[in-house]
């Protein structure tokens, strides 16, 4: 007798601890979801995402943190389903439930529900793909990046002025300036193998192929100095193959663009 009662009491508390926790954890997903809906920007809301510095990154963030709202939902239910059949249909004698095959209305729902949400995750991915991928006919500036082992340079044609500089280590990194607010187009080639054109606070990637230009276009939010990777394992120095990214005023870059001309005039007159 002594024993049963024990065990009833230990089983209490056991429910209890189970209770405490569940609630520890409601209450922190709470907190985690709170935190995303809301208006607060800091890693921890963008989900170790970088703060972006483009429209389009915003485009990618709120897709990331989305998936990641869909993905918590899903993971309430099923906490709330595993919990719920922990505490209400726990072990409760020698006696076997009810043992049942199946039930169509689960089997369809379970069916079902997956495949919606898989359909909202794509129409979103492909709606921010569109909007990311969107190129105007009459981009403000044109960058002509040339990737190659292990560094890069950046053409302005409209201008006539190239950047480049050195892998890091060696010397400047090449700089790739860009006035803020206005649509830059960007024309990616290689000239040996496959490298990729990534800056973190763009949220944004992608590969520089040779023989197979790629393009892509942004409009900067702010100014700032950031740094630019290469994100393709392209060789040796791969790890080095690091520029520099301006993003300024229209006039700070009109005025380096004039800098950069002159520059390269004086360079191009000391060789003649
Ligand atoms: Cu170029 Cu890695």
């Amino acid at each position: 007798m002594t024993l049963i009662r024990r065990q009833a009491a230990r089983g209490a508390r056991g429910t209890a601890t189970r209770r405490r926790a569940n609630a520890v954890r409601v209450g922190a997903l709470a907190v985690m979801l709170l935190a995303l809906t809301g208006c607060a920007n800091n890693t921890f809301t963008r989900i170790g995402f970088p703060n972006p510095v483009t429209e389009q990154g915003k485009v990618t963030l709120s897709l990331w943190q989305g998936s990641w709202i869909a993905g918590m939902l899903v993971a309430c239910v099923v906490w709330g389903l595993i919990l719920w059949a922990v505490v209400f249909h726990r072990k409760r004698g020698d006696k076997l439930p009810p043992q049942v095959r199946y039930n169509m209305p689960i089997e369809i729902l379970y069916t079902i529900v997956p495949f919606v949400l898989i359909a909202v995750l794509f129409y979103y991915t492909a709606k921010d793909e569109n909007t990311i991928d969107n190129m105007v006919s009459n981009p403000k500036v044109t960058v002509n990046v040339v990737g190659f082992q292990w560094s890069w340079e950046f053409n302005y044609p409209q201008y006539g002025v190239a950047s480049d500089g050195y892998m890091w280590g060696f010397g400047p990194l090449p700089v790739l300036e860009i006035p803020v607010g206005e649509v830059i187009q960007f024309n990616l080639t290689s000239t040996d193998v496959v490298h990729s054109f990534w800056v973190p606070q763009f949220l944004f990637k992608r590969d520089v192929i040779p023989g197979h230009p790629n393009h892509f276009q942004i409009t900067a939010t702010q100014t700032g100095t950031y740094t630019g990777h290469c994100s393709e394992l392209c060789g040796l120095y791969h790890s080095r193959m690091l520029f520099t990214v301006k993003i300024v005023t229209p006039a700070q870059f009109q005025t380096w663009i004039a800098q950069e001309k002159a520059i390269q005039k004086t360079a191009s007159g000391s060789t003649q």
